[in-house]
């Protein structure tokens, strides 16, 4: 029988790894083990989940030593009879597997992950270049993987992170946008491309394959280009 080791935390009584044997039908999801840990064996587990498809990204955890989500992580295709399950790291734990995901809202926030449109933005024709940035990040469901196993945004929640940045520069390229000298001076700044120092984790982190450090490099050559005239 598989082992569900958890890692639990209450601020009363601080942290703790709790061991459940739940009871898993084949083919279970570890969010189907969490499921059952609350049905059979403790109710106050806390955990984040809504759509169960992969598609909302509340579930990310950390699941054998690396971020995935719960609901398309088969027990089955871990290859253990243990499943050790903890929080996201780099956010603060605000119970048991649920983490405070303000400093990914704030930074998210500080890129202006919207279009501010130019007055013509209607007639502007956008390249397949640009369609293909924008259609990319469209697969990002905000899971916030990447943030937390990003090492700079895990120390320093001033560094915007993969995903922000990503959604940055997205907005940044798309020739419709109005904002742009605003943009430069974030995306740009100290806490914007240049602090990433690549660690490459958001790459692995990824349950969609999105790649985040692939834009942030694309983002540093569109600065250097404008800088240079290139
Ligand atoms: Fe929505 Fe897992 S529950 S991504």
């Amino acid at each position: 029988m598989t082992v569900f080791r958890v890692l639990r935390y209450s601020p009363s009584t601080g942290e703790a790894w709790k061991e459940y044997r739940p009871e898993l039908k084949e083919q279970a999801s570890v969010l189907d083990g969490l499921h059952a840990i609350r049905a059979d064996h403790d109710p106050t587990l806390a955990y984040r989940f809504s759509c169960r498809s992969a598609v909302c990204g509340s579930c990310a955890m950390w699941i054998n030593g690396r971020p995935r989500l719960a609901c398309q992580t088969k027990v089955g295709q871990l290859k253990s009879d243990r499943v050790e399950i903890a929080p996201l790291r780099g956010l603060s734990v605000i119970k048991d597997l649920v983490v405070d995901m303000k400093p990914l809202w704030d930074a998210y926030q500080k890129v202006m992950p919207w279009l501010v449109e130019k007055p013509n933005a209607e007639t502007m024709v956008v390249t397949k270049k640009t369609s293909d940035v924008v259609e990319k990040f469209y697969s990002c469901i905000l899971c916030a993987a990447c943030f937390a196993s990003c090492p700079e945004a895990a120390q320093q929640h001033r560094y915007l992170g993969p995903m922000p940045l990503m959604d940055g520069f997205r907005m940044y390229v798309d020739p419709r946008d109005d904002a742009k000298p605003q943009r430069k001076q974030i995306l740009g700044g100290p806490d914007g491309a240049w602090g990433c120092h690549g660690a490459f984790a958001c790459i692995d982190a990824c349950p969609w394959d999105v790649a985040p450090v692939e834009f942030i490099a694309q983002l540093r050559l569109e600065l250097v280009k404008e800088k240079f005239g290139g």
